[in-house]
Parts: structure tokens; sequence; C-alpha cells
């Protein structure tokens, strides 16, 4: 039975900070961030938005086009929880007004879990071919203020159904994955930026790309010839370019800049201006090659790396399937990214200083220009979200 990515839906915020902006405020040449790491804009989250509001901005559009009917299990994918007990999925379910016969969880491993997630869902529609799966992935990237992460920030919310006879993209069965203890990026519970170290985990993202490689490569019999496009985890555009620079030459495959630009540059386009989303970073990368190729990518092969730190690694791959064009969201993703608002640089540092109040008192936020749903409140030590949609 083929099974895989059956829809796919990508959302980020309303709001971005261009890199030049922000070289500007840290004494940077602005070459450092555009070419250095391959990075234009960084997506800012509005104080009405979350991990929620973000997934379920993302979902809604699959939503309109009836395709979460036959849905039974939401995987909501996340290390940016809201809370430590309830699953996020929860207040997406209740948002988009899904069956009550559903399952929902929230999965976290760093940058890795929807990667996890998805091939949960194919176990889950292997044993029930009539019934889907939805995962998402949903993630802000936050690190200190001045520190050499932060122009790597971002935030987006990717959706995907997984399903039998996908209209996307088929996942093969062979995968190889790596799990080792490190300690390359972490947030522990009482923080809300991360903490990294940063050259460590580019080096850790590569040793678990070679190691989870080999094992795919011996499962499958597959070179790397045998792949049309490689979709990398994305936490700056420059980080893939190199990590498939390394593969090709453990490989001993020959890429020029051309070669790699054929190989990799479509998918590299919407988290170039938009950042890092941690769990969904790979998905956008998805999202945009397909919204950008050209060349009709039908029977194409696509080989996949998802990395998340302290570290889970897996490359796996699929097949596109003819007629995929007609189950996409191009114009509306196009639409989203070319219609946001730039901030000044003290806009930013406002936003990024703003906590949600943790004091149980009753709060009304401010509204800003978000998706469908917004973080309206709190009451009670509850989050009461919006829907701006009838
Ligand atoms: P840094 O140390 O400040 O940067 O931050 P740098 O000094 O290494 O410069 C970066 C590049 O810009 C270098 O190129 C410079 O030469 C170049 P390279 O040597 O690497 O090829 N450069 C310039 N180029 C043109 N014109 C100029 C110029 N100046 C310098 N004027 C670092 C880099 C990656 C450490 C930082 O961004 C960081 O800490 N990022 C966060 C961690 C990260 O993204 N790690 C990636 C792997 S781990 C991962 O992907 C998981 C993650 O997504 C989390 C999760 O799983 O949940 C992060």
């Amino acid at each position: 039975m083929k099974i895989g990515i059956d829809q796919i839906s990508f959302y980020t915020s309303h709001y971005y900070v261009d890199l030049r902006t922000l070289a500007d405020a840290r004494s940077v040449e602005p070459d450092k961030y555009y070419l250095g790491i391959g990075q234009e804009k960084m997506a800012i989250p509005a104080p009405d938005e979350d991990v929620v509001t973000l997934a379920a901005s993302a979902a809604y559009p699959l939503k309109e086009r009836g395709e979460l009917e036959e849905v039974e299990l939401l995987l909501f994918a996340t290390e940016s929880g809201i809370d430590q007990s309830k699953a996020a999925g929860i207040y997406v379910h209740g948002l988009l007004e899904m069956p009550s016969r559903c399952r929902a969880i929230e999965l976290k491993q760093a940058c890795y879990s929807a990667t996890a997630g998805i091939q949960l869902a194919i176990g889950f529609v292997a044993r029930n071919p009539g019934k889907k799966a939805l995962v998402i992935a949903s993630d802000i990237a936050r690190y200190e203020l001045g520190s050499p992460g932060e122009a790597t920030q971002g935030c987006g919310s990717v959706a995907m159904v997984i399903s039998a006879d996908p209209r996307i993209l088929t996942i093969d069965a062979e995968s190889g994955y790596y799990t080792e203890d490190v300690m390359d990026f972490w947030r522990p519970n009482y923080r809300s930026e991360a903490l990294v170290d940063g050259k460590y985990s580019t080096m850790v993202y590569i040793h678990a790309l070679l190691e989870s490689w080999k094992q795919y490569a011996d499962l499958s019999g597959r070179s790397l010839t045998d792949f049309d496009r490689f979709c990398y985890h994305i936490p700056f555009t420059k980080m893939a370019e190199k990590a498939h620079q390394k593969l090709c030459r453990k490989c001993k495959v020959d890429i020029d800049r051309e070669g790699m630009q054929a190989l990799l540059e479509e998918s590299l386009r919407y988290s170039r201006i938009t950042g890092n989303c941690y769990s969904g970073s790979m998905y956008v990368g998805l999202a945009s090659l397909l919204d950008h190729a050209d060349e009709d990518l039908a029977g194409k092969r696509i080989g996949f790396y998802s990395y998340g730190s302290g570290c889970v690694g897996e490359f796996f791959s699929g097949v596109v399937e003819p007629g995929y064009r007609d189950m996409l969201y191009t114009d509306r993703h196009i639409n989203m990214l070319e219609n946001r608002t730039e901030l000044s640089y003290q806009q930013y540092e406002d936003i990024f200083n703003y906590g949600v109040p943790t004091d149980g008192g009753e709060y009304v936020f401010p509204q800003y220009k978000t998706g469908p749903f917004r973080f309206s409140g709190i009451s009670q030590h509850k989050r009461e979200y919006e829907s701006l949609v009838d």
C-alpha cells in the first residue's frame, strides 16, 4: 500500500525583521547574515500568536477544502509547548471543530519530532487504511538578544495530512535513523530562549546525517545519484548546503555550485525569508520545493534529512505523485509572504521582551494582524483563543 503526504500547508506570522536591520543594531556586516548563514529575514510572532494559532492557521486551508474529514489522529510536533500537561493539538482540534473520535497528542524531540509524527502516522494508516492522520509541526525559534543564534530565529507551522494513496508524496519504506545523547542545543523548562553550543551543533548535525545516510543506503541500495532533489532540516540555509557538500564528499560524488543549486535551491526559498521554525523547517523546505520547482516533479525521488538537537537524525525518501500540483496551496503561501509587515529594530525588541502574563489575572490582548485564529487573552491561568472566521 502507498502511504505518504496527501496535503501540505504552511503558515507563518505576519511580521518580520530584515536581517540588515538586525546587522545594523548588532554592528555586524549584513553579508554575514545574507551570505554567511544564507538568511535574509526572520519571522516574528505577534504577541497574540503562539504555536496553537500558528498551527490552526496552517491547518485551516485543509479544513476549508474538506480534507480533515477522515482524520482520526492528530499529532502536534513542537518544542515551544504552552502547557506541561495538555497537548497543544487539543486546542487546535477545538478551533478546527474536528470530530471527537480522534486521538490527539503532542510530540517533542527538538526539530525532529514532526518526522517521528509522520512515521507514526504511517503505521496508523497502515492499520486503518481508510483513515487519515493530521501531523502539525509548529514552533517559535528564540535565542537571546545579541547571541550568535539570534539571526536564525523565526516561526511557522506546517500542517500535513498522511493517508493511503497520497496525492503529493509516497514515502519509501526504508529509513536510516540515529540517536545520541549530546548537549548541542536545549531549553530548560524555566527558560523561554534556547541555549546552544552553535559550532558544535553544526558538527553533530553533520555527524548524525552521515550515520543516518549510511544506514539508509545499506537498507535501500540507493546511492546519492538516485535522487532528484533533497530537503534538509534548515536552521539556516547555509547549513543545508554545507551538509549536502559533506555528504557528497563522503560518498565521493563531485558537486559544483550549479549542481548544488539544482538539488537544493527551490527548497530553501521560504526558509531564507522566514528563519528557523524548528520542527517544521524541513517541511517548509518541502512546501517551498513543491511550490517553486518549474519542472514537473512527478515520479522524482526526494531525499529528506531531519535533525533534532539532543539528538536524533533521520534520512528517508519519497516519490512525488502525478498531479501533485493540484493539491498545493502555492498562491496562498506566496500571497501570505508577500503581504507581511516589516518591523523596526525597536518594535522587534519590544515584541521579543513581551512575556505572556503568569499571575493568573484576567487579560484581554490587543489585536495584531494574524491568520484566522488569535491568542486573545488569559483568564484564571487558561489560554483563550478567538476564531476570526465563521
Ligand atoms: P557565528 O559563530 O556568529 O557565525 O554564528 P560565524 O562567525 O561562524 O559566521 C557564520 C558564517 O558567516 C561563516 O561562514 C563566516 O565566514 C561567514 P563559514 O565559515 O561557516 O562558512 N561570514 C561572512 N560571510 C560573508 N560576509 C561577511 C561575513 N562574516 C562572516 N562579512 C552559528 C553561527 C551557526 C554558530 C549561529 O548562527 C548559531 O548559534 N545558530 C544556532 C544554532 C544552529 O542553528 N545550529 C545548526 C545545527 S543544530 C540544528 O539544526 C538544530 C536546531 O534547529 C534546534 C533543534 O533541533 O531544535 C538549531
